[in-house]
């Protein structure tokens, strides 16, 4: 999910710059890395998917017409309708681009199909590395599939503008600075399991029965969250051990990515209302304002991961190049603080009047913000 658009990115990189630093990732002795791992992933990695038996499905969290009849659907339908119609417009909105972000599912497993060593070469492979992937990729297809029907059921959603959006997002893609080093996109994967896990989980709150009253749809949200924590347990453990294995390629290859910061999958997001890149900045400071997502998640999901893979520690194995990383990972936190800070006494200083965002989703409904 979304990164915060006012951490500020360091202009001198810590690391060489550009396409030389990560394909120096690619070289034999570093993908043997990735191959020798491949029974630990099996055994450690493997076991946090569920089985499809012991699975949640979408039909588990929505009213049923087969098993309700059509009288006990409608009621039950007029139920969620009802329930949805407490949820502020704001929040709504956030809940969209949960949903696109779910539903442009077909762009991430082609991410890590492109991964040297990891990739599903012949998308039916017996390695522990594609089962994964399409174990993982079978889990996430029933998050966009329950937050959708949710929504076309609550009758709350202009659904022809989210459809067009999704399909617009698919097409457009998404852009990853370093496309074929595992080493970068597992510290990425890791960070947006744990984002996405916290921007989940904060709608469910915000949502539900403390919040705008809608249980049924906090249900969803916090069901959807309980699977990205698995996750992310996945994505962070798999980094962590190759910060065991190859402990100057893993921090010079997390420098690489949050110096280039963490941007959520779809930071190509339109409502179709607003040109280029200006729509993810708009949603950016909603979400933020709806609290479903702050700049404050994200200075705590990097605090969180340097401490999961002890970066501060780091002593043996490292380069002069892998040091300067290592230094460079345990500032942020402070630099982002210190936006946060200035951020909130800006706005009480200054009183900045709110921008009004039509947003085509909810109708053309105009959304109040405060953009940086
Ligand atoms: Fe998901
Ligand atoms: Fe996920």
């Amino acid at each position: 999910m979304p990164s915060a658009s006012t951490f500020v990115q360091e202009k001198k990189s810590v690391v060489d710059d550009g396409k030389e630093e990560w394909r120096s990732y690619l070289v034999p002795e570093k993908l043997e890395v990735l191959r020798q791992l491949e029974p630990w992933v099996e055994d450690h990695v493997l076991p946090l998917l569920k089985t499809v038996e012991a699975s949640w499905q979408p039909s588990d969290l929505l009213p049923d017409p087969a098993a309700l009849g059509a009288d006990g659907f409608h009621a039950a339908c007029l139920e969620l309708r009802a329930a949805a119609a407490g949820v502020p417009d704001e929040l709504l909105v956030c809940l969209v681009a949960n949903m696109v972000t779910e539903e442009a599912l077909p762009t991430y497993p082609s991410v890590l199909n492109r991964l040297e060593v990891v990739r599903d070469a012949t998308g039916a492979d017996d390695t522990a590395w594609a089962r994964w992937i399409r174990g993982w990729s079978a889990e996430e297809n029933r998050h966009g599939d329950v937050l959708n029907r949710y929504m076309h059921l609550s009758g709350r959603f202009d659904m022809r503008e989210v459809e067009r959006t999704v399909q617009h997002l698919i097409r457009d893609g998404m852009s990853m600075h370093e496309p074929a080093s595992p080493f970068h996109v597992f510290v990425y994967v890791a960070f947006q399991e744990r984002a996405t896990a916290i921007a989940h989980g904060n709608t469910a709150r915000l949502v539900g029965a403390r919040g705008a009253g809608d249980a049924a749809l906090a249900r969803i949200c916090g069901t959807v969250a309980s699977d990205e924590k698995r996750h992310e347990a996945a994505y962070t453990r798999l980094m962590g051990k190759l910060f065991e294995a190859d402990p100057d390629a893993a921090v010079r290859a997390m420098a690489y990515m949050m110096q280039r910061r963490i941007d959520m999958p779809t930071a190509f997001i339109n409502d179709g209302r607003h040109s280029g890149g200006d729509f993810y900045a708009r949603f950016i400071a909603i979400a933020e304002k709806a609290g479903t997502y702050t700049l404050s998640d994200y200075r705590c999901i990097l605090e969180h991961l340097l401490r999961q893979w002890c970066v501060e520690d780091l002593k043996v194995g490292l380069s002069g190049d892998g040091r300067r990383a290592q230094d460079y990972l345990c500032a942020p936190p402070h630099k982002i603080k210190r936006i946060e800070e200035k951020t909130h006494d800006r706005m009480i200083r200054t009183h900045k009047k709110p921008t009004l965002i039509p947003i085509s989703w909810i109708f053309d409904r105009p959304i109040s913000v405060n953009l940086p």
